[in-house]
């Protein structure tokens, strides 16, 4: 097992360069198997999550290759004859549930795992399976599977209301309602970047869809759908967390360049909050420029679907607060348990307490180096952000979690001038007997 080892000088200097979008290229992947052949996919991030959705596509058939170095993917569903995914793939992956949507449009039919819970608790997936319903779906769970079925001819399409507004159900729903027979409209819809790039490659591949990027989106069903090539767009998860890094654990006065990432794909009140703690942000075209000032205002900040804050920044926004000369609270309103971060960061000496979906922080308290332990990817990603700033040595353990949405994190780093690198451990060896000063 892997972990990072990182030294907190707070040297961050840059330049770092953003990657293609990990939630982007899941959904794309999936839109692939509704092609008319072989599809290819760019500027793909070589992630855990990527190879593990590639090991769920193979098994009912299709042929999926990936070539790391040049960031670029292929699938031809030509070959898919098996249309399930199995637990034991979908239990790593939540976002192989896209498979329901996509073996349904392409096959008529799916035995999908459920995918059962994560790190930070439950995360159901009954929006998707109500509204494939509502378009025409037969659906029947059994033994931790659903069954799903079209009626000939294929689903019908029909309209279904989301609520909770879901990424995950919205990128399902789609996948299912491009070749339905009739017309669909998903109401209270995602509008998330990554749900738009994934709704305009469908629109390539000829699907009839209206609204994206808006609360409502209108489904033409169309007989068949094009493969073609993709291309990806940049990681804005992974840009925000470049960001809040430079705005945490740069020298003051230093700008740190980041770069070929899309600042839209931030939303405004992200841009607005970082831009409240006064820290120096320039956006230009392909690179934003972060110039850290002394001292932080503390922010608070509360989640929300997209334009919102997103809820993916959430733990890198604390690790900020903590550097920050006041207090200042963190508020998820879309995950009220996703603070698994918390009682690690405690370990370094933030002074953080929880209460329900809200997090307090008061800032300014200097944290020393430890050892912590990762729960989920952006929890992993917070601490290794903290242990840039700790005094001393900070072990970041079980960084698989980091590998799932965060390409080659420790090169970058440590070609930015982070002190940080990466070494096997093993997770069950005995402490070493320490002397016990007198
Ligand atoms: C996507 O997950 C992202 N994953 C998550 O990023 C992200 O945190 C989340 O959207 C919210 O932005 C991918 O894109 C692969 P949701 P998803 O359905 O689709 C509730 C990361 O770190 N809900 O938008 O699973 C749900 O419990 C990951 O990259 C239902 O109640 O999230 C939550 O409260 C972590 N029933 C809310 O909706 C359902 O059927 C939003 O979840 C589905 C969701």
């Amino acid at each position: 097992m892997d972990k990072l080892v990182v030294h907190g000088d707070s040297s961050l200097t840059g330049p770092l360069t953003v990657g293609g979008s990990k939630n982007t290229a899941l959904p794309l992947m999936a839109a692939t198997l509704l092609g008319d052949g072989p599809s290819t996919i760019t500027n793909v991030p070589d992630l855990r999550d990527v190879r593990t959705f590639s090991k769920v596509i193979r098994y009912g058939g299709p042929s999926v290759t990936f070539d790391p170095k040049a960031h670029t993917l292929s699938v031809d569903a030509t070959a898919l004859e098996t249309p399930v995914a199995p637990y034991e793939m979908v239990k790593k992956m939540r976002a192989s549930f896209y498979m329901l949507g996509a073996l349904l449009g392409r096959c008529g039919r799916a035995k999908v795992s459920l995918p059962g819970g994560c790190a930070w608790g439950p995360r159901p997936v009954d929006l998707h399976i109500k509204g494939m319903r509502a378009f025409g779906a037969d659906i029947e769970l059994d033994e931790g599977y659903v069954h799903a079925s079209t009626p000939p001819g294929g689903l019908e399409g029909g309209t279904f209301r989301l609520d909770p507004v879901s990424v995950g159900a919205t990128i399902n729903l789609l996948l299912a309602a491009v070749t339905a027979r009739g017309p669909s409209k998903i109401e209270n819809a995602a509008a998330e970047p990554d749900v738009v790039a994934f709704g305009r490659a469908l629109q390539e591949m000829g699907a009839q869809i209206d609204g994206l990027g808006t609360r409502t989106l209108e489904v033409q069903g169309v007989d068949r759908l094009r493969s073609g090539t993709f291309r990806n767009t940049p990681d804005r998860i992974e840009l925000g967390t470049f960001l809040l890094m430079a705005a945490t654990a740069s020298p003051p006065g230093t700008p740190v360049k980041i770069r070929k990432g899309t600042h839209e794909h931030l939303g405004p009140v992200f841009k607005d909050k970082l831009a409240a703690t006064g820290v120096d942000v320039s956006y230009d075209d392909e690179t934003v420029t972060v110039t850290r000032p002394d001292t932080l205002r503390p922010v608070s900040i509360e989640t929300a679907p997209f334009p919102g804050f997103a809820t993916d920044l959430q733990a890198q926004w604390t690790v900020l607060l903590g550097t920050t000369d006041g207090t200042a609270t963190v508020t998820d309103t879309i995950y009220d348990d996703r603070f698994k971060h918390v009682p690690e960061l405690q370990r370094l000496g933030m002074e953080i307490g929880v209460d329900g979906n809200t997090a307090t922080v008061r800032g300014g308290t200097p944290l020393q180096g430890a050892k912590v332990m990762s729960t989920d990817l952006r929890a992993s990603v917070s601490l290794v952000m903290a242990g840039m700033i700790a005094e001393g040595r900070t072990d970041v353990l079980r960084v698989y979690h980091l590998d799932r949405g965060y390409e080659a994190l420790e090169d970058k780093l440590g070609a930015a001038g982070v002190s940080i690198h990466r070494e096997a451990y093993d997770e069950f060896a005995e402490p070493e007997r320490e002397s016990v000063a007198e």
